[in-house]
């Protein structure tokens, strides 16, 4: 008889077989088919049970499981002898089945091995015997024919073999690492491994050979290489699916697709790129990951300095930059001259091609550009291109700002040709010639060079009285460029033509001879000069009066300004009109006298303490109308105002700089005829001056004026307050700039100002800043913010440094703090320094280490240079040369500027400035004229000090504080305020 189970069938073997087929039923009822055998009384058993023949398929190698029951031969009683408790496992190979007849021959079969039982039955604690199932597993072969036969030797035990399991292993079909591995069977040798090569699944591609190793036990072992997803595809549970419409990937990989960048679209399932909506666009750099970019809008805030050397242009980046970090600005320039008569269309060409642009003109990746060797009266009209990575690709027109300028010097080039007498190696001889009709009050040149090689704005200038020079200090085997101007009663004319020369190679052998002979020939022919000019004077016979008071003069203005400071070599000095015993010398000598027929005035736009101040128009015959500014002397004045009026005149005249503001000229001599008197005839006349109506009755009837240029904008104090944040941080400083080149031309002319402050700058329609009130420097009866010091003197204490304050000591180091205060007004849009201190804090305050604080928004680099001029040591503050420098590096290189001052705590409590300590917000808001806010931090829930300290601009808008200005002083405030709390915090004192 035969049971199968599965594929596998044993047989009850005719010969040999005790082997019994018994059926019996489990707990739950249902039949369990066995073979048992328990001849355990008899000796000598052999009793054999064979399978079926079975194919051996796949199998390398082959597993038998076993599940029987064996009883253990202790627990049946007499069978010590004959009672076994193994069993035998044999097997035979053949490549086919057995005819049915072939007689069972044990021989034949070769043993696999003896399988004892782990568990038989088991005594429990009642005595009763229970049934224990054993599992054994045998591996049996190897077998290599096609099939094998199992048979079961019992030789005297009790056993139910209860099932008989043949198998064997294999690594079942797998995906790993996006490779598909097939189903396979295990190596013969259990030691070594199968090594499988996979397949990419479907859209994907092989990065490295995908491998498997299929191990004995049908366990996939060691996952090399692999494959990823085709571009187009994402991973997804081990296979590659296409791109959802709005996605994509644009790389092969196992990245998830990704949603399409902004201002693109993808239509279509597996896209491998997003394209460009309407109007945006890609560079071709640009990798397909990135967003679409359009070009950007036009620069913003375009505005022009100029300055006698050197035009700048700053503007604003784009509001719109397109999307892209890639903004660059090209300058394209256009000169455009005067309208063609009849036509009246103004003819513009391109720019001559010598006009320099520093850094250069296209390609610009800051927001300024400086121009220099500009033509002289010309209009010139610049567009400033923002351009990025997407410029050009579209057809969208190109975003341009355009700013006209108006370039004015005193006049034409009068130097011609430019000669090189010689060169050495670290010195050049040069010579010019005149251009014919030069006029003859050529007070000197001025010879501008620069190494060819390093176009900068830094050039070096030299000064000489001759037509000649021997520029020395250059480097051997350099190219230079040369041009020379000169300057005349009237100012600088234009420059030269550029004319390059070299200095000769290095040659440690041959001596500078040619710069030695030159210079002794020089200080012969200036020794020479100086005779001639003292014979000359005495031959005149100019009065010795005058020219031992022009001596004394000399000297005291020297001791008075010169004491330590050296001028560059030929550049004026100041004169003290103080220093004529008759002042209205100095009028006459310095200021222009002019017929008060050609002034038209139109209003009063201010006043002063001598008079109103009014604007017009100066009309000279032959000469273009010029709008200016009219200060005029009361009616009714003393001789002393008279001269004290006109005083800022022969100050004022004796100036020629951009910053500094222009002396038209003065009326002092004529006497006012109502029928010649021009201002009748302007046209635009509405208002009658008050005090010109009241010239006549005193003095002698002759009105007193100071025609000055006209300042579009004010003073520099108001006009912020009412543009209060509506300048680029790069406009302010160009402003700052402009003051600082008045600066420095004033303190090198020996001229130290006294009253600097932005309420006594003047700006015009360009945003030029210009120095003015020069009335003052000696009393400051004008100024409504000086205050009688200890000593006597009238001062404007916010703005004087401590020395001029204690004790008189004004230098052009004092201007420098003054020039500070100045900055930090710029940057707080005219806020009042130290607020609303008192004097005397004031005064405490800075004894005690205080300074201002950064304004809100205000670079660290800014701050920086407010502080260095605030130094309590003068001598330790910085020229305002050097200021000059600062500034001009910042603007050149404006990302100087992006670090703005936030809440950076000092070190240590020594850096720590000083505040006024106040009890309740109440009396913080009353100190800085804020009172009005009480309620708005009350209401919302700032009640302490500590409060507020943490309060930043949002909050204090939220609280429903709107005027910027307001803002901008509570802040202010707060900053300083905090870094006090801190500093009294760290001190261990509690809030
Ligand atoms: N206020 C005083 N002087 C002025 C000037 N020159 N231009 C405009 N306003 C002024």
């Amino acid at each position: 008889s035969r049971f199968c189970y599965s594929h596998i069938c044993l047989y009850l073997l005719p010969i040999f077989s005790q082997w019994d087929a018994i059926t019996e039923m489990d707990e739950q009822n249902r039949p369990i088919h066995t073979f048992q055998v328990c001849h355990v009384m008899e000796p000598n058993q052999n009793n054999w049970l064979r399978s079926g023949w079975i194919q051996r398929q796949a199998a390398q190698r082959v597993y038998v499981e076993l599940r029987f029951t064996l009883r253990d031969c202790n627990s049946i009683p007499w069978v010590s002898g004959t009672c076994k408790e193994t069993f035998n496992l044999f097997y035979l190979q053949t490549d086919d089945p057995l005819p049915a007849a072939t007689r069972f021959r044990p021989t034949d079969y070769a043993k696999v091995d003896t399988i004892a039982a782990d568990e038989s039955f088991t005594q429990t604690d009642l005595g009763d015997r229970v049934l224990r199932l054993n599992t054994e597993v045998r591996e049996v072969g190897p077998v290599t024919l096609k099939g094998f036969y199992l048979a079961f030797q019992d030789v005297g035990a009790c056993i139910a073999l209860v099932s008989v399991k043949v198998f064997y292993k294999r690594c079942p079909a797998t995906i790993r690492n996006l490779a598909a591995f097939p189903d396979t069977v295990p190596h013969m040798d259990s030691s070594s491994l199968v090594e499988v090569r996979g397949v990419c699944v479907e859209n994907a591609e092989e990065r490295d050979t995908p491998k498997l190793y299929c191990g004995a036990d049908g366990d996939w072992l060691v996952p090399l290489g692999g494959c990823f997803c085709s571009i187009g595809h994402e991973e997804m549970d081990g296979y590659c699916r296409a791109c959802r419409p709005g996605f994509f990937s644009a790389y092969a990989g196992n990245k998830k697709c990704s949603k399409c960048p902004p201002h693109s679209s993808s239509h279509d399932q597996a896209a491998t790129i997003c394209h460009c909506d309407k109007g945006f666009y890609r560079a071709i750099k640009d990798s397909s990951t990135m967003a679409c970019t359009r070009p950007p809008s036009a620069p913003r805030n375009l505005v022009s300095l100029i300055n006698d050397t050197a035009l700048f242009l700053q503007w604003m980046p784009p509001a719109d930059t397109g999307g892209r970090k890639d903004i660059t600005y090209n300058i394209l320039c256009q000169r455009c001259d005067g309208s063609d008569g009849d036509s009246g269309v103004t003819q513009c060409e391109p720019c001559e091609p010598d006009l320099r642009f520093i850094p250069r003109p296209l390609g610009l990746t800051g927001t300024s550009v400086a121009i220099i060797d500009f033509a002289t009266h010309a209009n010139y009209t610049f567009h400033v291109e923002a351009v990025n990575g997407v410029s050009g690709l579209g057809v969208a027109a190109r975003s341009l700002a355009n700013v006209t300028v108006t370039t004015h010097q005193a006049g034409p080039a009068l130097v011609g040709v430019v000669r090189k007498d010689w060169a050495s190696q670290n010195s050049i001889a040069l010579s010019w010639s005149q251009v014919e009709q030069a006029p003859p009050d050529i007070v000197d040149y001025e010879v501008k060079y620069y190494e060819k090689e390093q176009e900068q704005l830094s050039y070096s200038s030299t000064r000489t009285k001759a037509p000649s020079v021997v520029v020395t200090g250059l480097r051997p085997s350099t190219v230079y460029v040369f041009h020379v101007r000169a300057r005349t009663a009237a100012g600088y004319t234009a420059y030269s033509p550029n004319f390059e020369f070299f200095t000769t190679p290095e040659d440690p052998d041959i001596a500078d001879q040619g710069q030695v002979l030159v210079v002794v020939t020089a200080s012969v022919g200036g020794f020479s000069l100086l005779v001639i000019l003292t014979l000359f004077l005495l031959i005149t016979g100019r009065c010795q009066g005058y020219i031992k008071a022009r001596m004394k003069s000399e000297e005291k203005r020297r001791t008075r300004f010169h004491s330590g400071h050296v001028p560059f070599s030929g550049i004026k000095t100041y004169v003290d009109p103080d220093t004529y015993e008759d002042p209205t010398q100095a009028v006459e000598e310095f200021a222009k006298e002019i017929d008060p027929s050609y002034i038209c005035i139109e209003r009063v736009i201010g006043a002063g303490e001598f008079g109103e101040v009014c604007s017009g128009r100066l009309r000279i015959p032959g000469r273009m109308d010029i709008a200016v500014a009219i200060k005029t002397l009361k009616g009714g004045y003393m001789d002393q105002q008279r001269r004290e009026f006109l005083r800022e005149a022969s100050i004022m005249g004796q100036f020629n700089n951009p910053n500094i503001i222009r002396l038209d000229g003065v009326v002092t001599k004529s006497k006012f005829h109502m029928s010649n008197c021009s201002f009748f005839e302007c046209s635009h006349f509405s208002l009658f001056p008050s005090q010109i109506m009241s010239f006549y009755p005193f003095s002698s009837g002759r009105p007193i004026m100071i025609v000055v240029e006209y300042m579009e904008n004010g003073a520099l104090d108001s006009f912020l307050r009412t543009r209060d944040g509506q300048f680029t941080v790069l406009q302010l400083v160009g402003m700052m700039r402009g003051i600082a080149v008045g600066m420095t031309y004033l303190s090198e002319m020996g001229y130290v100002h006294r009253d600097l402050a932005a309420r006594n700058i003047l700006v015009d329609e360009n945003l030029v800043c210009k120095v003015s009130d020069f009335g003052m420097s000696r009393i400051l009866e004008d100024d409504s913010e000086a205050a009688y010091t200890a000593t006597g003197g009238k001062i404007p204490i916010r703005w004087t440094a401590p020395e001029a304050i204690a004790y008189g000591k004004f230098s052009s180091a004092s201007d420098v703090w003054s020039y500070g205060i100045v900055m930090w007004e710029v940057m707080s849009y005219g806020e009042r320094p130290y607020w609303e201190m008192s004097n005397q804090d004031v005064i405490l305050s800075i004894e005690e280490g205080y300074r201002l604080p950064a304004p809100m928004g205000c670079p660290v680099t800014l701050h920086q240079l407010m502080l260095h001029c605030w130094q309590k040591e003068s001598g330790q503050r910085p020229h305002f040369n050097s200021v000059l420098s600062f500034l001009d590096k910042l603007i050149i290189n404006p990302s100087s500027l992006l670090t703005l001052v936030n809440d950076v705590f000092p070190d240590s409590p020594e850096d720590m400035p000083d505040y006024p300590l106040f009890i309740s917000i109440g009396d913080w808001l009353d100190s800085i004229k804020m009172s009005q806010y009480k309620n708005n931090f009350l209401a919302a829930g700032y009640t302490t000090l500590d409060s507020i300290s943490t309060m930043s601009i949002d909050d204090i808008r939220r609280i429903g504080i709107c005027l910027i200005g307001h803002q901008r002083r509570i802040i202010s405030s707060i900053q300083s305020l905090r870094l006090q709390l801190h500093h009294i915090q760290q001190s261990g004192f509690q809030v």
